[in-house]
């Protein structure tokens, strides 16, 4: 493997240097990507230092260097986790056979299309998270939010790397439609659903890291063993980075949680239920955190696809796309004659049906994602017990305000039944943010920039990044 190469304009460890019209395709895109970043990316604070891990090495260790950097001079590299030497394609037909270095002709569609909109997820957050610094609760959480910004940038960057190296014209084309698409936007929206959702205050941003970051992760960690090396590699040191991700929003929720739950002790509030006495001391109530739970949660469900899905088991047969976890399933991992219990509506009841494996992969995946999101949720129901409160925060159903899959045609409550079309639509104000919920949040959203001070709704973090102490000056706020 060859070393991270810093002195050139685009850092890496592909060996740059020695493929000439690469490098000139990618020199080419970088403007472009810098007008992207400039016009839709993070609005303000670009002329600000903060304090930014950035990746210089691949090595398990010591992968990340701390500094201060303005965030248009952040060096987004292309980093390729280290190249294992005699890897066999783990899973599908093609299991026991080397993996490819090339793109194999058959495959090409399908790969293509797996990359392109793993790539648009990537600026579509950036764009999703756009003005949020302007309201970050402390300078620790808007260097955060700007962490997570940049690193989604590289993963744009990681994704249009494959493109342009192994797809010619058309990944040319696809790297500069992936700079063209915009969150939100009518006419050329980006591609998936909870892309174009707004991300309005600091909650959504949380939860957004929370639930559909891990989306993120489950659909890396599917490429991590594909049977295209570069991709394999590609999303393995993405998900490097992902973690942190992650761990912004589980934290970000719990730290309101905990400020939410201290004030309520502290002013002898028993009732979780008395929204407005909780709202009177300036926090954020816990029945209204239920309902970003169910709503980031429920949107997140729908970007896995239909729980049965032939592209899925297309791509798990050619070797492209395995599941969570795919070496340490102890099965054939070809899946000729297995099954896979699917919850589907059946004569007006929800039930597990056995499906063929194969066909189920979507909803294997997805079953591994709640049970990670219901291990939050409990460590998030910690906190709430002890503070002596009686509330407990919940996953809805899986069949909850769904678009995509096996739910699409029903209307199923959070806590999973079955209901008329009218019924759900008068109780959905009880389950999902309102307008007012909106309001009262963002009426919460005013900046905190003094180093080592928070947001009256949310309580510090327990640790600082990289060590520092509670009082550090993550961002250097010019006038
Ligand atoms: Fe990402
Ligand atoms: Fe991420």
């Amino acid at each position: 493997m060859s070393a991270v190469d810093y002195d050139t304009l685009i850092p890496n460890n592909v060996d740059l240097s020695s493929d000439a019209r690469l490098k000139r395709a990618l020199e080419k895109w970088y403007p472009r990507y810098l007008d992207w970043w400039k016009t839709v990316g993070p609005e303000g604070f670009q002329d600000c230092e903060v304090y930014l891990r950035t990746a210089v090495s691949v090595d398990r260790d010591g992968w990340a260097k701390f500094g201060f950097v303005k965030m248009p001079e952040y060096r987004w590299g292309i980093l390729l986790a280290p190249r294992e030497e005699g890897r066999k394609i783990a899973f599908g037909r093609h299991k026991g056979e080397p993996v490819w270095q090339e793109v194999p002709g058959e495959y090409r569609a399908m790969l293509r299309r797996l990359i392109v909109i793993q790539g648009d997820t990537e600026p579509a957050s950036v764009e999703q998270q756009r003005y949020l610094g302007a309201t970050a609760p402390s300078l620790y959480d808007m260097r955060n939010l700007f962490q997570v910004n940049v690193e989604e940038g590289r993963h744009l960057w990681a994704m249009v790397y494959l493109l342009q190296k192994y797809f010619g014209r058309d990944g040319r084309e696809e790297a500069e439609a992936l700079l063209e698409r915009r969150s939100g936007d009518p006419d050329r929206p980006r591609i998936l659903g909870a892309f174009n959702e707004r991300t309005p205050d600091w909650l959504s941003f949380f939860m957004f890291t929370t639930f559909t970051d891990r989306d993120g992760k489950m659909q890396l960690e599917s490429l991590a063993n594909s049977g295209f090396d570069p991709l394999a590699r590609t999303t393995r040191f993405m998900l490097t980075e992902e973690g942190h991700h992650m761990l912004v929003g589980r934290t970000g929720v719990a730290r309101v949680i905990q400020r939410s739950s201290e004030v309520m002790q502290a002013q002898g509030l028993t009732d979780p239920h008395d929204i407005d006495s909780v709202r009177k001391h300036g926090v954020i109530d816990l029945p209204t955190i239920q309902k970003k739970i169910n709503f980031h949660f429920s949107v997140t469900l729908d970007l896995f696809g239909a729980e049965v899905s032939t592209n899925a088991a297309n791509a798990f047969n050619a070797g492209i796309k395995g599941r969570f976890g795919e070496p340490r399933i102890d099965d054939d991992h070809q899946l000729h004659d297995d099954t896979y219990p699917v919850e589907q509506v059946v004569d007006g009841g929800i039930k597990h049906v056995d499906m063929p494996a194969i066909s189920a992969i979507n909803a294997r995946l997805l079953d591994d994602y709640i049970s990670e999101c219901a291990n939050i949720v409990t460590s998030w129901n910690r906190i709430i017990a002890e503070h002596g409160l009686d509330y407990e925060l919940q996953l809805p159903h899986r069949g909850f305000n769904r678009q995509v899959g096996e739910f699409s045609a029903y209307c199923i409550s959070p806590t999973g039944e079955l209901m008329t079309e009218s019924d759900w639509a008068r109780m959905s104000t009880d389950w999902l943010p309102s307008d007012d919920d909106g309001d009262y949040i963002r009426s919460l959203m005013k900046p905190e920039r003094r180093a080592g001070h928070f947001a009256p709704w949310i309580a510090p973090p327990r640790a600082g990044i990289d060590g520092k102490p509670g009082d550090f000056e993550y961002v250097r706020i010019t006038a």
